[in-house]
């Protein structure tokens, strides 16, 4: 990624001095830059490093979060004046942003998010800034340039103070969770329920990204279900370990949704069915105890176009959860977040890109604090979708397809429209054991119920 970007700053004609631990890297790195070459200084020591630097200097820290930042961080400070700036482009973990911003007076710095995996890092991330505006200020020409454009303008931007943009990172991070385990739950409807061939199936996703999912999370999904593997010439996703990855920032959105109270129970769903997959010799165990669970769906039961819709829904409450979730931090820690402007940067260059998110920008700049689903464009997917994605998770409950993520979507779509939910048992059982109090509906001011000092 750090080498990816550095070619990629090189080649909007800004000179970059590099550094790698190991100075055998850096060498490999500078020899294969072919004509960009002569604009990367490769040095080997943080000393040649930093007086390679034009002052007043920004430095781009590319490592993994964590302890490796404060590592760099305390080796670069002596070296560094005032009005230097350090900034991490890792997924940092938000929390540590903010107290890197505030621990650091004697040296800027800036914490971005920058998404699109190695090609976007070389051809044009999504940019995502925290810290001090007139430090963004002061780097974002270089920035800007580096960033993918949509039609013409740089999908980066300053989201706000301290951790902010790592923060919507994060967020970021935990709507592709969720994007990809919907994805993945119909792919197993179409695998383990009506038994296609994963050709056939990389064929119906593209079909799907010609329609309004397109995305780059679909596009790639076509991709790896059509590709051969090389040793065997079988489906490569038919020969991949069933078990999930990650590197933390999609757990760090729910952990932080919880603190928020912020509801985003598909992308909880999703940090879940990850750990869960994890989890290989008990699920073989419970195969071999209880029956597979998945089983064939009679083909008259699923349509392409019951797959797409639901699909469709399904993205919207994510996308709704993910900016629910921003909107809640914004408040609660005074950010002041640009919900039109994080709609506006994901449109190119990040994992998440997809065709919905011009229309979630405009949603956004007509009224910010509206939940998306209510926009008038995203409640007519969802009333369009929400029966398709319905009908799914009955046939997934029927026939044995766990869709934790879209079911929880469902549920949270059931519950936004529903004006008298059920907690008023869980009210009066507070009051009842704990005489916790409750408010009324009918105006009479008193707060107990007739238990009132018979609870345990
Ligand atoms: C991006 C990605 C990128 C990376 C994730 C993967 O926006 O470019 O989100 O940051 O792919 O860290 O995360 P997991 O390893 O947790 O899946």
């Amino acid at each position: 990624m750090g080498s990816a970007l550095a070619l990629n700053i090189a080649e909007k004609g800004f000179p970059i001095a590099v550094w790698n631990r190991k100075p055998g890297v850096t060498r490999a790195f500078h020899d294969e830059a072919g004509e960009l070459a002569e604009r990367v200084i490769p040095t080997e020591t943080h000393e040649e490093l930093v007086a390679a630097i034009a002052k007043p200097r920004a430095i781009i820290l590319m490592v993994p979060a964590g302890e490796p930042v404060d590592e760099q961080i305390a080796k670069l400070r002596p070296l560094l004046d005032e009005d230097d700036v350090i900034i991490d482009a890792g997924n940092a973990n938000f929390h540590d942003t903010d107290r890197r911003v505030r621990a650091l007076d004697d040296v800027g710095f800036l914490g971005i998010g920058v998404s699109g995996g190695e090609a976007g890092a070389r051809h044009g991330p999504a940019i995502m800034g925290g810290g001090e505006k007139a430090l963004w200020d002061r780097v974002s020409p270089i920035l800007e340039a580096i960033a993918a454009k949509f039609e013409g303008e740089p999908c980066a931007a300053w989201m706000g103070r301290e951790g902010a943009g790592h923060f919507v990172k994060a967020v970021h991070n935990g709507i592709e969770y969720a994007d990809m385990q919907m994805i993945a739950e119909v792919y197993g409807v179409m695998r383990d329920g009506l038994g296609l061939k994963a050709e056939a199936i990389g064929e119906t996703f593209a079909r799907f990204n010609e329609g309004a999912l397109q995305s780059y999370l679909i596009e790639i999904s076509s991709i790896v279900a059509s590709a051969a593997d090389t040793h065997t010439g079988q489906p490569m996703i038919d020969l991949i370990l069933d078990k999930a990855g990650q590197k933390g920032t999609g757990r760090w959105t729910a952990i932080e949704a919880q603190h928020l109270a912020a509801p985003i129970p598909a992308i909880e769903a999703a940090v879940v069915a990850r750990n869960l997959s994890s989890r290989v010799a008990q699920r073989r165990a419970g195969e071999d105890m209880f029956g597979a669970a998945p089983m064939e769906i009679p083909a008259d039961k699923v349509s392409d176009e019951m797959l797409e819709r639901a699909l469709i829904a399904g993205k919207v409450l994510c996308y709704a959860q993910g900016f629910d979730m921003i909107a809640a931090a914004s408040e609660q820690f005074g950010w002041t977040l640009p919900l039109p402007e994080i709609a506006k940067v994901w449109r190119e260059g990040c994992i998440i890109r997809s065709a919905m998110l011009d229309d979630m920008a405009a949603a956004l700049a007509e009224d910010e604090d509206r939940n998306l689903m209510l926009a008038p464009v995203f409640a007519r997917h969802l009333r369009e979708g929400h029966v398709a994605l319905r009908e799914l998770v009955a046939i997934g409950a029927r026939y044995g397809h766990p869709m934790p993520a879209l079911s929880s979507g469902l549920s949270y779509f059931d519950t936004m429209r529903t004006a008298r939910g059920t907690a008023n048992m869980i009210q009066a059982q507070r009051d009842y054991f704990g005489e916790h109090g409750f408010e009324r509906t009918d105006g009479i001011e008193d707060s107990h119920g007739p238990w009132h000092g018979h609870g345990v």
